[in-house]
């Protein structure tokens, strides 16, 4: 009742990939919110929360001149409350019940790497700050100092995208961008490639949202040739977004996330093995099974 304006203002909508089983996209079967413990984001300033070591009005820890952190320096990072580009807290903050304090201390534990004016990737559109962390270094950051220290069992972590309202903006004065849909697929190429790597490190559960009507903020309903143009790109923009969405889906479509079930890992993270040593299998077997014996249990 209470978020249905909201989301009619936004016309949002929210795609759940659920790629740790066999559901497609935007058919959350499956996926099982109140067993999720943690929360990775990746964004820009509709998402990012401050921290006590993250840039001022910017992120949650460091920028792209202080990418490097140590699991200490992690680990006892706070969130700031009510810091966020609204004047109290956001989205990310009211989903989790994570407002302030060590991440760790949260029922549900926000880990944020998003990043405040941050566009998709610096290789195709300029940083707004020399400091700014676009989405692919986002994940890269996450993926070098974090990915060992926060754990993300796949069951019990989702990963949540919501980037392109900066890019949709920047681009609307730029003369240089002849053919639209063709520059978007090369963000779309950067922006999956950095899904990728974060289902490389494990992540299977991804919330996508896709770019809100930006025409209708005040910077820019009073312009209406700037708002027609915005509005027709952001529609390009989320077009090929839900294709690339589906495309990801189904390239992971293994069952139960288990993309490698011949061959096993006997390491620490043996993410997509079923098999952990020759004869046995992996924990995430083990908590697939518990699941599915706990659904039975509970049957009346
Ligand atoms: C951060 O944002 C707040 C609210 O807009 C502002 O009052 C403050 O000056 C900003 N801090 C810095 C260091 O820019
Ligand atoms: C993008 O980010 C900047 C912060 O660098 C912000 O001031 C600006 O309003 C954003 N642009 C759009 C179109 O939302
Ligand atoms: C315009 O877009 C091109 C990419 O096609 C980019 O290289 C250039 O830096 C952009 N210019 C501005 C002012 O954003
Ligand atoms: C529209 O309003 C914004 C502030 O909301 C202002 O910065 C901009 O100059 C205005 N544009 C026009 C064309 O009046
Ligand atoms: C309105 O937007 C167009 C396209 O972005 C821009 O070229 C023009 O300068 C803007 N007009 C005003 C009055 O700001
Ligand atoms: C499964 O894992 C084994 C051992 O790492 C590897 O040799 C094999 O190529 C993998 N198979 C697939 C389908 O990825």
């Amino acid at each position: 009742m209470f978020l249905r304006p909201l989301l009619m203002f936004f016309e949002t909508a929210v795609f759940i990939s659920r790629v740790f089983g066999q559901e497609t996209q935007s058919t959350p079967s499956g996926f099982n919110w109140d067993v999720i413990k943690y929360v990775f984001a990746s964004g820009d300033s509709y998402s990012f929360v401050q921290g006590t070591r993250g840039c001022t009005n910017f992120s949650f820890i460091g920028d792209a001149l202080n990418l490097p952190f140590t699991p200490q320096e992690l680990l006892t990072d706070e969130i700031i409350p009510k810091m966020t580009s609204s004047e109290g807290s956001n989205w990310l903050e009211y989903l989790t019940r994570c407002f302030s304090g060590q991440p760790s201390a949260c029922p549900r534990q926000l880990w944020n790497f998003a990043f405040a004016g941050a566009d998709i990737d610096k290789a195709l559109l300029p940083l707004h700050h020399e400091f700014t962390v676009p989405l692919v270094d986002q994940v890269n950051q996450w993926a070098t100092y974090a990915s060992n220290t926060i754990p993300h069992p796949p069951a019990q972590t989702l990963t949540t995208w919501w980037i392109g309202i900066n890019d949709t903006g920047d681009t609307v004065d730029n003369s240089t961008i002849t053919d639209i849909n063709a520059f978007w697929e090369l963000e779309m190429t950067s922006y999956f490639n950095a899904v990728n790597v974060a289902y490389r490190h494990g992540l299977r559960n991804h919330l996508f949202l896709n770019v809100p009507p930006g025409e209708r903020a005040p910077a820019t309903v009073n312009n209406s040739t700037k708002a027609a143009i915005q509005r027709f790109r952001i529609l390009q923009f989320n077009t090929i977004l839900a294709r690339h969405i589906s495309s990801f889906a189904a390239a992971h479509t293994a069952t139960f996330g288990f993309a490698n079930v011949t061959g096993f890992c006997t390491c620490a993270d043996p993410a997509g093995f079923f098999w952990y040593n020759s004869g046995h299998p992996t924990e995430q077997v083990h908590e697939v099974l518990a699941k599915a014996i706990e659904a039975q249990l509970h049957l009346k």
